[in-house]
């Protein structure tokens, strides 16, 4: 018998292909916490610094064990905080999403992160985002999806959504950078993008954000009843 009791639903894709806007709306309707695990390496990125990356082992692990985080709250009013600060919007700059992605290669960084995850999702059912959900972090979820959609339909989005705010993006850019994340993303050697065996494949091209969003709610509704049907066998 499983000793765990908490469901965490992983949604996990290459970049631009919205699963921020999806795994938030999710955690708001089924009123489950959401984990945005690209938030703790890019609060990890602001507080360790430039250059942490290149930092020797011993002082990379000494300062990671100084990191704590802790997660409250369920859907929109979810709180991610590290060291008992809540993390804002001091975060989402180009150049901490870089710092984050160099600190992602480090091993060491990985699996601290990893188990830090891992122990919030033991205590809480959640949504988690990321890259390596379903097949590094929580092999064990009720729910695994990996979403895509083709490079040149997410730039066309990422560019729709920039033009929306107002600014003049370049699509053939946004294109070549979108499809070069992708490479990296793929090709890195520890915990590479790529969807667990056991998870449901959903590509986006074709779809409409309404579409995509009827079927994750079917999908991650359907788990959540056999959740607790299991949770109500066994009590
Ligand atoms: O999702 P994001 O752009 O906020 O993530 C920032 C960086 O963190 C991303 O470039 C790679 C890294 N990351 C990761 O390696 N694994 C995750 N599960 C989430 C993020």
């Amino acid at each position: 018998m499983s000793k765990i009791s908490s469901l965490v639903i992983t949604i996990d894709g290459p970049a631009g292909v919205g699963k921020s806007t999806l795994s938030r709306f999710l955690a708001q309707h089924f009123s489950l916490a959401y984990l945005d695990t690209g938030a703790m390496f890019r609060a990890m990125a602001l507080h360790l610094g430039e250059g942490s990356w290149s930092w020797p082992q011993n002082q990379l692990n000494a300062a990671l064990s100084g990191l704590h985080f802790c997660l409250s709250g369920q859907g929109e009013s979810t709180d991610l905080k590290v060291n008992n600060r809540t993390i804002g919007p001091e975060i989402r700059h180009e150049h901490i999403g870089l710092w984050a992605s160099y600190l992602g290669q480090r091993e060491e960084v990985r699996s601290y992160l990893k188990s830090a995850q891992q122990i919030l999702g033991k205590n809480t059912s959640l949504v988690a985002e990321g890259r390596d959900m379903g097949c590094v972090v929580f092999p064990w979820a009720g729910c695994k999806i990996f979403l895509d959609a083709r490079p040149e339909e997410r730039a066309r989005r990422r560019w729709q959504q920039l033009l929306d705010m107002g600014q003049d993006p370049d699509l053939e850019t946004l294109t070549r950078d979108l499809k070069q994340r992708d490479e990296q993303d793929r090709n890195r050697s520890i915990a590479p993008l790529r969807p667990a065996p056991d998870a449901l494949l959903i590509d986006t091209t074709h779809m409409t954000e309404d579409q995509v969003r009827g079927k994750l709610q079917e999908v991650v509704g359907n788990a959540i009843q056999e959740h607790l049907g299991n949770i109500f066998i066994r009590t």
